[in-house]
């Protein structure tokens, strides 16, 4: 479904007294489409930056930890994403990646040079996670990188340098014979690559005229002329609402030259005042779920521009950096971005991967910010300590739709109604596996009122249908390393299927997902 819900505000007003108040069933229409396009699987997508405790004290630990490690990659983190499939993971930035020059990264750990984390609290970056570190660990979580290049203050020649020295054969030029010499024989498979980052800020705050020429001049050097390596090359893309830097790089570069376009969207209330992670008001947690919402507009918006450029649909749109962003938590160094995460984060992760997933025609990939420790994380450590966070449980809920068919879905959303403001209270999603199995992900946005939801899955064939929720006694609620259950998924039986319809009844502030079989 397509929540324009700015445009259709008037018109849910209307049906709000009869769809709410008196506790009718929202009706959700159920309509599989031959044609309907495939959920990529890279929609769950992560991103790993070089920033706070995300690389180290995070992922890497060094070989010498007490903590397991597999080279110094903590195993436990291994397993919890493993479990989660993660799909791609996105390195060594954000506006690190604009800084970093990869071959600090490679040798042996003790001669590379050190360098100063500028843009996150002015620590020293050792270099010892470099360029092995983190395909070998891609490897080890079975996932697949994206490299993010320095264009800001790198070269082309530089990123030519990277591309032939990751996924070239040894014996064909001294690039990738200087990986073998490093210890890794066989070339690792990378096929994105992010040809810089936030273009229009951190990454050389160039205006889109600019940003277009010099992403042509980078992207012709990727690899060979004609890109016959299959590489897949990604514009540093809008901030939010800008569409003009949408317009501008989708009129000004060549089809042949570019794979995807990005987009960065944060849900941020203000930020001079970005407020708590943890301890925050109702008013708060309804001016997140406002901006959160906000994706479904930009996406439509800058998808639109993208159609009247290219109608075929060749180019993919990425969000490769999306989530809630918070004041860190007090004590915490503020370039470190580390912050709590509740309840209201597994209400914002859900309904952002239903958009994305409700896009899939165009949204090829997402990248929630970041895997651990920083922003958004699906995991905190502390020490030997491992703690998942509500949004973990989210991604591991809804990874039944990657890779799997959508199925549309059409109804008119019942209102939340916060002080005169209205946003939509439901959000909803769907898709058919390849072994046939139908998913629903259902998330009732709002904290106070519960919803009646009646899908019409007439003409589906279904037979049984099992689930598991994820809610909480508050919508503040959270996981600590003393208390890591708090928030968990747990069986949900309440829903029925009968004479072609599906009716359940979702609590408020709540995640469901549903299996149904044929
Ligand atoms: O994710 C944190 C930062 O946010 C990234 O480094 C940057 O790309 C964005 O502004």
């Amino acid at each position: 479904m397509q929540l324009r819900f700015s445009k259709i505000l008037t018109l849910l007003s209307l049906l709000f007294t009869t769809a709410v108040v008196s506790g009718q069933a929202v009706e959700i229409k159920v309509a599989p489409e031959e044609d309907a396009p495939v959920i990529s699987r890279h929609i769950y997508g992560h991103f790993a930056e070089h920033l706070g405790r995300c690389i180290y004290g995070g992922f890497y630990v060094g070989e010498d930890s007490e903590i397991p490690n597999t080279n110094g990659v903590r195993n436990d983190i291994v397993e919890a994403l493993r479990a989660l499939k993660i799909p791609n993971l996105r390195w060594p930035g954000g506006c690190f990646a604009d800084t970093y020059h990869w071959k600090d990264g490679i040798g042996p750990k003790e001669d590379r040079p050190s360098i100063l984390n500028v843009w996150w609290g002015n620590v020293k970056e050792d270099n010892s996670f470099g360029t092995h570190d983190f395909l070998n660990m891609c490897e080890l979580l079975d996932t697949e990188p994206y490299l993010s290049a320095n264009v800001g203050s790198g070269t082309p020649q530089e990123l030519a340098d990277w591309i032939k020295y990751t996924t070239h054969p040894a014996g064909t030029s001294p690039m990738p014979d200087l990986r073998a010499e490093n210890g890794r024989e066989e070339p690792w498979k990378v096929k994105y690559w992010g040809v810089g980052n936030e273009a229009w800020g951190c990454g050389g705050n160039m205006r889109p005229e600019y940003y277009a020429d010099v992403y042509r001049r980078f992207a012709t050097f990727m690899t060979n002329w004609n890109n016959d390596d299959g590489i897949y090359r990604i514009a540093s893309g809008a901030s939010g609402n800008d569409y003009k830097w949408t317009e501008v790089l989708m009129k000004n570069i060549p089809k042949s030259l570019i794979e995807a376009i990005a987009l960065h969207h944060y849900s941020v209330i203000d930020w001079s005042a970005k407020g708590s992670a943890k301890d925050f008001t109702d008013d708060q947690y309804f001016l997140t779920m406002k901006e959160a919402l906000k994706m479904e507009e930009l996406i439509t918006r800058h998808v639109a521009i993208m159609d009247k450029y290219d109608p075929d649909k060749k180019v993919d749109l990425l969000v490769d950096e999306w989530g809630g962003w918070y004041d860190v938590e007090p004590g915490t160094n503020p370039g470190f971005l580390y912050q709590q995460n509740t309840m209201r984060d597994a209400i914002l992760a859900s309904a952002s991967l239903n958009i994305f997933n409700n896009h899939a025609d165009r949204v090829k990939m997402a990248n929630i910010a970041q895997a651990v420790n920083v922003l958004q994380a699906v995991i905190l450590t502390e020490e030997e300590k491992l703690v998942l966070t509500p949004t973990y449980h989210v991604f591991r809920m809804f990874n039944v739709h990657q890779d799997a068919k959508l199925i549309p879905l059409s109804f008119i959303s019942p209102l939340w109604v916060h002080k005169g403001e209205a946003l939509p209270a439901i959000s909803a999603s769907a898709s058919e596996d390849a072994a046939g199995k139908v998913h629903f992900s259902l998330v009732n946005i709002d904290d106070e009122r519960t919803h009646q939801l009646e899908l019409d899955v007439a003409g589906m064939n279904l037979k049984t249908v099992s689930g598991e929720i994820l809610t909480a006694d508050k919508i503040q609620q959270y996981n600590t390393f003393e208390a890591p259950d708090r928030v968990q998924p747990k069986a949900y039986t309440g829903a029925s299927l009968r004479n072609g319809k599906l009716r359940l009844s979702l609590p408020p502030a709540s995640v469901l997902v549903l299996e149904a079989t044929k």
